[in-house]
């Protein structure tokens, strides 16, 4: 892969261009924020570690997206950050602008790009981003899945003392406080949690990855997470740069697919060059569908509020 760019080099973007380039995921990742000095401080910083981790991507900094010309991806995590006793759709009108305004100059130079969304309110942003490039639904992906699976994945590693890598997770519906957790498709190395957690204990887990984010935000007290944010915007980055089909749970626009319509929410899709390859349909309970429905819909009130 040639290019991606980060929009965005605040702790999210700045770890996940630092990620693309570890991974050699492109010849070139560019890193553009508005403020003047700090993409191109970071990026060269980040370049001079090339030769010790030794990594042949080189990293530009800049604040003009005419650098970003031509990307194959370009990923935004620009916004503002949550703040202790901040819900996520507080920062709904402001991202909403900030992310309008990095999509559309960002397609004006790359118009064959695919655009993975991480800022907040994550569902919202990821249909403002659509709707800002007019690129088709496969073009556009938000970021929240595989960060809600990967909280609640090392919180059952955690408590049954197992690997991370054999723990398995599925959560559908909108990122954080809204999420739908998918129990019974919990595995460790195949055998369902409901075997080796207690329904009580396995509710804890869930809970507490549902407020994962929170958590975290009120260590930070001035910023919220970023390390897991990354990898997992960067997860994802790496399978549509390699082709990889990934069944990863991703923020999709979905028309007619779980009975939701113009809406984007989670649910496990195949990420590959095209982006999203397909949207899997899973055979939901009536429950199930029922709290997928809810979280969609919170959603779009959210998305309805913003008049777009
Ligand atoms: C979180 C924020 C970034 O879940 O949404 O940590």
């Amino acid at each position: 892969m040639k290019k991606i760019t980060v929009i965005g080099a605040g702790n999210v973007g700045a770890t996940a261009a630092q990620r693309i380039a570890e991974k050699h995921l492109a010849e070139q990742v560019v890193l553009l924020d508005i403020v003047d000095g700090v993409p191109q401080g970071k990026g060269l910083d980040m370049w001079e570690s090339a030769p010790v981790e030794g990594f042949d991507s080189a990293v530009i900094g800049t604040n003009d997206y005419k650098d970003t010309e031509g990307s194959d991806i370009i990923v935004i995590t620009a916004g503002l950050a949550r703040k202790p006793g901040m819900t996520r759709d507080d920062l709904l009108f402001k991202n909403a602008e900030i992310v309008k305004g990095c999509t559309e100059n960002s397609v004006k130079y790359s118009p064959n790009s695919i655009i993975v969304v991480v800022s907040n309110p994550l569902d919202v942003m990821a249909y403002v981003a659509m709707k800002a490039s007019g690129f088709e639904k496969n073009r556009v992906i938000g970021m929240a899945g595989v960060l809600d699976t990967a909280r609640f994945r090392l919180f059952i590693a955690q408590e049954l003392k197992v690997s991370v890598r054999d723990v398995q997770a599925l959560v559908l519906g909108g990122h954080g406080d809204s999420m739908v957790p998918m129990v019974r498709y919990t595995t460790v190395a195949g055998i369902p949690i409901s075997e080796l957690m207690s329904a009580a204990r396995i509710e804890e887990l869930v809970n507490r990855a549902r407020n994962g984010g929170i958590e975290i935000v009120n260590y930070l007290k001035t910023g919220s997470a970023f390390y897991a944010p990354s990898s997992s915007a960067v997860e994802m980055v790496e399978s549509i740069a390699r082709n990889g089909n990934r069944i990863l749970p991703c923020a999709a626009y979905l028309e007619g697919e779980y009975g939701l319509n113009d809406v984007y929410v989670g649910v496990p899709v195949k990420l590959g060059s095209n982006g999203i390859e397909e949207v899997l349909q899973l055979n939901l309970t009536e429950h199930e569908l029922a709290e997928l429905h809810k979280s969609a819909n919170e959603v779009t009130s959210n998305i309805k509020k913003l008049n777009l």
